[in-house]
């Protein structure tokens, strides 16, 4: 069994990078077109993995190459797929990407294979969820089956990290089971209905979390860093300056370094800095999972910012 357990989706990306988003109606010529695998789970698995961690991904794939591409990238990366499904009844997911030459996205997911995980997929892991450290999840599958792992995470008492991304506004029930809730700013806004516009308005929404029942709200704020907040206060851990080309996965690798360092045994402030600094290094390369940094490289960012 793994110390890290990532229950999340799996996608191939499809990426096609543009001086400026088209306009309704609008046809544009693009740049360049690119197609790696991604996927929120997917990235913050491979992102833990990179860092060494021992981790487990648990999903579902299609029959299919793009399922059989993504498959064997995850026994390079060492990741135990050993629980991976695969199904016949939809092909493997798809997302579109599209990148600025600001390096903002747009992304939008087909749901395809990864909506074919069930909850009775699930319960048939129970074993592997009761004997790992720590479980990672994202809102890419069905949101039925993540409440029912966020029900098991709590019966089983292991800590829960929940990217709510993408973001839905979510039950009481499902936030007060859930240990590290990581929203990026647009989804602190869409989880509680208030601006956060400014820190002060963050803070406000974060406590809205907390007063749900989330036990830590660790908001990303991109290059400002993250604020903290929890029953022993808020606090923002400073973030890195970088020039950004790609901002796709940034939150992903952010939350695959937090699980590994906390792990670890860092503190959850020592885990948030060196999570920034893998979501800083991350927005500096194209793709999704082609860039997310290795352990050395993360070491060596460190040392010279
Ligand atoms: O967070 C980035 C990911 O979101 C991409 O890899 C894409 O697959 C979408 O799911």
């Amino acid at each position: 069994m793994s110390k890290i357990t990532v229950v999340g989706s799996f996608s191939m990306d499809l990426t096609v990078t543009m001086d400026t988003f088209p306009k309704e109606g609008q046809t544009i010529i693009g740049k360049k077109m690119l197609k790696n695998p991604g996927g929120k789970g997917a990235n913050q698995c491979i992102a833990c993995a990179r860092l060494g961690g021992d981790v487990e991904m648990i999903g579902m794939l299609g029959d299919d190459e793009n399922g059989r591409i993504i498959k064997d990238l995850f026994i390079k990366e060492g990741v135990n797929v050993s629980h991976v499904l695969t199904t016949d009844l939809e092909p493997t997911t798809i997302a579109l990407i599209e990148i600025d030459a600001s390096a903002q996205n747009k992304i939008v997911v087909v749901p395809a294979a990864n909506f074919v995980y069930s909850i009775e997929d699930l319960q048939n892991i129970k074993e592997v969820i009761a004997n790992t450290e720590m479980v990672v999840a994202q809102l890419e599958m069905r949101l039925d089956v993540m409440e029912e792992l966020a029900k098991m995470c709590q019966k089983l008492n292991v800590p829960m990290i929940l990217n709510p991304a993408p973001a839905v506004p979510l039950s009481d029930e499902l936030l007060s089971r859930v240990t590290y809730l990581t929203p990026n700013e647009t989804e602190l806004s869409v989880l509680t209905g208030h601006p956060v516009d400014t820190l002060d308005q963050m803070k406000e929404a974060a406590q809205m979390l907390l007063d749900r029942g989330v036990k830590h709200v660790i908001a990303t704020l991109g290059d400002k860093g993250a604020l903290l907040a929890d029953v022993s206060g808020m606090k923002v851990i400073a973030g890195y300056k970088v020039h950004a080309i790609d901002t796709v996965a940034a939150g992903d690798s952010f939350n695959g370094a937090l699980a590994k360092a906390l792990v670890d045994g860092k503190s959850l402030e020592e885990a948030i800095l060196l999570a920034n600094a893998v979501g800083a290094l991350t927005v500096t390369r194209h793709g999704a999972v082609p860039s997310l940094p290795t352990k050395s490289e993360v070491e060596e960012f460190i040392k010279t910012h």
